[in-house]
């Protein structure tokens, strides 16, 4: 027997379809508005016809593998109990249990298999909160089209990205796995990532189907607490956390993951209004709702559902389609359908809407990737060049005082120093989990690499040692080094050593911020500092006198209040992934030029947070301009804000018309030059004010950005599209959402504090 029949052919010789067998093989479904052909239902319909109650379940449930044993997920899988499999990521260990589903089960549906493709999967590319920073969606949607190369060459088809949410919080940890604060965004960077994703076809054998989560409103979990529940109005619901959830949907995105948290009192996963009313119903989503991990079960931890029983039936029957990991579904939901508590209906829908997904892919024709080829196609020298490019269009400049960058390319001695400068690890960010640390370039590594033939223009001296009170959920994967400094005469010996080292250097590069552990799952902080003795080791450094370059590796926003008074140079490279090393070493050399913006705004305190620029203009009595008694309210850094090592002009203002009717869409131009001496990109920003409304509006909105190279002495024109559709928001006091006519300010620059270009123009109804 073939063992590389399609799954779709043993089912036609299993079952004697005819009607099967004249199908045609190959199909492209568009990812972009997929419009169900009637093959396409026939063949789904007619398996949905075939199943057993049992198997339907079966393919309601996602089992987590993440145990090296097959025995029992085979005894899963021939028992008809899986539908799909997360966490196995080794391609002959896919293609094994493929073979079994496909040759071994009744029906022989072939497996979906997910991970968390994040921001890379063997190859590492900087984290979503650094896509973002690029203000360039060509970045994610790149990146991601590699990683989706990756993963469906190991037989991984499904990622669970990209995370969409807002996040307005700094001490929310998973703000680094989406694009920061800003829903316009937001929803450019979802679009770009599900493009990326999902490829022109969900059919072609590279393509990976995106989920899009934690819908809705994880973001703003109370107190930045991971988990915690999410109290939003619905004003800021509609405007701010559910537009680049819409955006990821209209782009095609094929599945859909619910937040753990409650949403204004009803978990995400068993709320009704937010799977069934409005993204099944309102959004027309034609794909498939997994739910996060044990978020069924934890629907009674909630006190929301009676026992599991009870979950299993409100998660059901609010729109959760398949159930990852916590077996309630395949416990409870036969006994529930014979009840008649969870109707036949609901559950033939949701397996039509999975098997849906399983035939876009192409699975019932190409069920198995080529083991065999896989390694070869990880790491390859393209991935490096595009992990490498991304790297440096993600960093941002923070402070260049007298031009200390770039480095001189001869630069006489370099002192590298700093817990995270040799690391391999913490370069990755935290959802790397199918890559090899051994792959990654650490800084120190990029920065002698520039000196092959001088083995002491670098030199290195670790300084301080960033110590966690909390185990991570990444120990496991990727242990952070052991601790070698016990002792205080341990610890003073190896600062004293660091700041001798900056002395007898001629410049010092300090790679300092979080281990990639304390940003993502389960890592909210309580305070925004450089966590341990760094900033002491940066004073320290400082005070030698010497130019200290300070290179951050982080991913939320740090109080890095000294550092932006005293530090000369300051660049924000988040966490660049594998070739994160090579990045920076090019940025301090000049080879590349900073150009990205920041997609969250900077406190000064921990106390500032929930800090956004997009915020309400309120009574201010006296125009004292400062809401704290004990400091300043105005961010350190605001949101869009970055330097570059040229310098440039935005001028010359002009809109096609000063006044337009809602619906239409407005031109508005703007001379850009660059006036220094680099070759380097600026972001055009554009923003909004309505000055009345059925509702407050906030004091500033983007609405649209671009980022152009410009040459030295080069300027041009920057025209960009506002589309009065934009302009419109949903509103507390008419409860729907309408452009509503009246004068709108407008100013276009550099970050979202930019006043230099300003006009206004009406929207008015036609
Ligand atoms: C829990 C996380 O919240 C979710 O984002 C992730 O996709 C799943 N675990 C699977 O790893």
């Amino acid at each position: 027997m073939d063992l590389r029949l399609t799954a779709r052919a043993r089912l036609t010789i299993a079952l004697s379809l005819p009607l099967i067998a004249v199908l045609p093989l190959h199909r492209s479904v568009a990812a972009q508005g997929p419009a169900p052909d009637a093959a396409q239902t026939r063949f789904v319909d007619d398996l949905i016809h075939r199943m057993t109650l049992e198997e339907k379940i079966g393919q309601m449930s996602q089992i987590a593998l993440n145990t090296p044993d097959n025995t029992s997920a085979e005894a899963e899988v021939r028992a008809g109990h899986v539908g799909s499999f997360l966490f196995v990521t080794d391609p002959a260990r896919i293609d094994h249990l493929q073979h079994v589903a496909v040759e071994q089960t009744r029906l022989h549906i072939p497996i979906l298999f997910g991970f968390d493709v994040i921001h890379g999967f063997r190859t590492v590319y900087p984290v979503p909160l650094a896509m973002a920073a690029s203000w360039d969606p060509e970045v994610p949607a790149k990146v991601q089209r590699m990683a989706a190369r990756e993963a469906s060459a190991a037989g991984v088809r499904w990622t669970f990205a990209p995370m969409v949410d807002i996040a307005r919080d700094a001490r929310w940890g998973r703000m680094m796995e989406g694009a920061g604060e800003d829903p316009f965004l937001g929803s450019r960077m979802a679009e770009a990532q599900v493009r990326g994703f999902q490829g022109t076809a969900l059919s072609n054998p590279d393509s990976i189907v995106a989920c899009v989560k934690h819908y809705a409103g994880y973001g703003a979990a109370d107190g930045g607490r991971d988990y915690d529940s999410s109290n939003i109005s619905d004003a800021d619901l509609q405007n701010i956390y559910l537009p680049p959830f819409h955006a990821a949907e209209r782009a095609g995105a094929g599945t859909f993951m619910p937040a753990y948290m409650d949403l204004n009192g009803v978990p995400a996963a068993g709320n009704h209004w937010l799977l069934r009313d409005v993204l099944k119903d309102q959004w027309h989503f034609q794909g498939f709702v997994v739910s996060d991990w044990d978020a069924v079960r934890n629907l009674v931890t909630h006190g929301f559902a009676k026992d599991d029983a009870d979950a299993a039936a409100r998660s059901a029957n609010a729109g959760v389609d398949m159930e990852m990991t916590s077996h309630i579904f395949r416990d409870h939901l036969a006994a529930l359908v014979k009840s008649g508590t969870v109707s036949q209906a609901t559950v033939d829908e949701a397996v039509r809407r999975i098997l849906t997904i399983k035939y876009r892919l192409g699975l019932f024709d190409h069920p198995y990737a080529n083991p065999n080829n896989a390694a070869a196609r990880m790491v390859t020298p393209e991935q490096r060049a595009e992990a490498r490019k991304a790297g440096a269009r993600t960093a941002v400049l923070l402070r260049n005082e007298g031009s200390v960058l770039p480095l001189k390319k001869s630069p006489g001695t370099v002192a590298v120093i700093g817990p995270l400068a040799d690391s391999k690890v913490d370069i990755g960010g935290s959802w790397s989990l199918a890559s090899h640390p051994a792959d990654n370039v650490s800084v120190l590594e990029g920065l002698r690499r520039r000196f092959p033939s001088q083995p002491n223009a670098v030199r290195y001296s670790k300084g301080v040692e960033i110590e966690r009170t909390q185990p991570s959920i990444f120990d496991d994967q990727f242990p952070e080094p052991p601790l070698t400094l016990h002792t205080e005469a341990e610890k003073h010996a190896a600062f004293q050593q660091a700041i001798d080292l900056v002395k007898s250097s001629d410049v010092a590069v300090l790679v300092l911020g979080e281990l990639m552990s304390m940003s993502g799952e389960q890592a909210a902080r309580s305070t925004l500092d450089l966590p341990g003795r760094q900033e002491e080791l940066l004073e320290a450094a400082v005070a030698t006198g010497k130019p200290v370059v300070l290179v951050l590796l982080n991913a939320r926003p740090l109080a890095i209040n000294w550092a932006a008074q005293h530090v000369p140079a300051i660049l924000e490279a988040w966490y660049p992934g594998t070739e994160g090393g090579n990045a920076i070493a090019d940025l301090l050399f000049g080879d590349a030029v900073p150009g990205g913006k920041l997609p969250v705004t900077f406190p000064r305190s921990v106390g500032q947070e929930p800090l956004f620029y997009a915020r309400y203009l309120t009574m201010n009595p006296g125009n004292v301009g400062n809401m704290y008694w004990d400091g300043p309210s105005a961010p350190l850094y605001p949101f869009g804000f970055g330097l570059s090592y040229s310098t440039f002009t935005i001028a010359d203002l002009k809109l096609s018309t000063p006044q337009i009717n809602a619906g239409a869409s407005l031109e508005v131009t703007v001379t850009v030059k660059n006036t220094g001496q680099y070759a380097a990109d600026q972001v055009v920003q554009l923003y909004t004010h309505q000055r009345s409304g059925s509702a407050s509006r906030p004091v500033r909105e983007l609405k649209g950005f671009r980022r152009i190279t410009l040459q030295p002495g080069e300027s041009k024109p920057v025209t960009l599209t506002l589309d009065t559709h934009d302009l419109g928001f949903w509103s507390t006091a008419t409860r729907a959402f309408a452009i509503e006519p009246g004068t709108f300010d407008l100013w276009v620059g550099d970050s979202s504090t930019s006043t230099a270009n300003h006009a206004t123009f009406e929207v008015t109804h036609p």
